[in-house]
């Protein structure tokens, strides 16, 4: 299975991503987290990119490339994955294409996961994420025990440094501008699903499950959540 998870900042990419991937068995893989990896590794690469994502825009299509690339390649990812956050350019996008094309493979679904611009506002302001796993909570829609620790793994949560309500107008305008004509991109050749993501968040996987089904039939998958 080779997934693409498209929409706003705060669609729920993450949230859906972790989900699929319990169910599925395969690799979740943010874009943005392996980019806050990089920026906490203190690396020259690091500081770099801190400097776009800290502004809310995105880093430069090969950085990204080479970053999502070297992830797809381990051998964890050979039975598929599901990208979050990437491609979010249209290069990326056909640079995915041709790059999989080399070896006989494709993105077999692209989803558009839909809220309002007031919706994603709203998400990202309350939004916690853990330190050390990573794991995604809100204040009010999916809290954790306690708030300031994860229920996963116990980490420490934290609010992104890009979760400013400043920086998420701007992710805002960049998706649109530099992100939206990807969903154009992958409507033309149908492989685009447009999912209601302003619902709780296990009809919204419901809805997404429905179409992955197709892919792989429930009696094939592993442990269901
Ligand atoms: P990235 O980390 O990908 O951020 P984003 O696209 O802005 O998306 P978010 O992570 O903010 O939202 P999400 O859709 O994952 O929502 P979540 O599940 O957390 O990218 C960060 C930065 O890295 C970019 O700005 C850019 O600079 C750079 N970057 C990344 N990829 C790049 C690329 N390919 N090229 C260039 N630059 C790149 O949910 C949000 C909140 O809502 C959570 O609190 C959650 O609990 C809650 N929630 C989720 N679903 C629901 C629901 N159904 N109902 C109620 N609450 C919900
Ligand atoms: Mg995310």
């Amino acid at each position: 299975m080779r997934l693409v998870l498209l929409g706003l900042p705060g669609a729920g990419k993450g949230t859906q991503g972790d989900r699929i991937a319990v169910k599925y068995g395969i690799p979740h893989i943010s874009s943005g987290s392996l980019i806050r990896e990089v920026v906490a590794s203190g690396s020259e690469v690091g500081r770099e990119v801190d400097s776009y994502t800290r502004k809310g825009e995105l880093i430069p299509d090969e950085l990204a490339m080479q970053m999502v690339y070297e992830r797809i390649s381990k051998p964890d990812c050979a039975k598929g994955w599901i990208l979050d956050g990437f491609p979010r350019t249209v290069l990326q996008a056909r640079a995915l294409d041709q790059r999989l094309a080399q070896i006989g493979l494709d993105v077999q679904m692209a989803f558009d996961i839909r809220i309002t611009y007031q919706e994603a506002i709203e998400r990202i302001a309350k939004r916690r994420m853990c330190s050390k796993c990573g794991a995604v909570y809100h204040l009010e829609h999916y809290r954790s025990r306690d708030m300031s620790v994860c229920d996963n793994c116990g980490g420490e949560l934290y609010r992104r440094t890009d979760d400013t309500e400043e920086t998420a107008r701007t992710r805002l305008v960049v998706y649109m501008r530099q992100t939206h004509p990807v969903l154009h991109y992958y409507s033309m050749d149908g492989r685009l699903y447009s999912i209601n993501g302003v619902r709780p968040i296990d009809e919204v996987f419901a809805d997404l499950d429905h179409y992955l089904q197709r892919l792989a039939p429930a009696e094939s998958v592993g442990d269901a959540l």
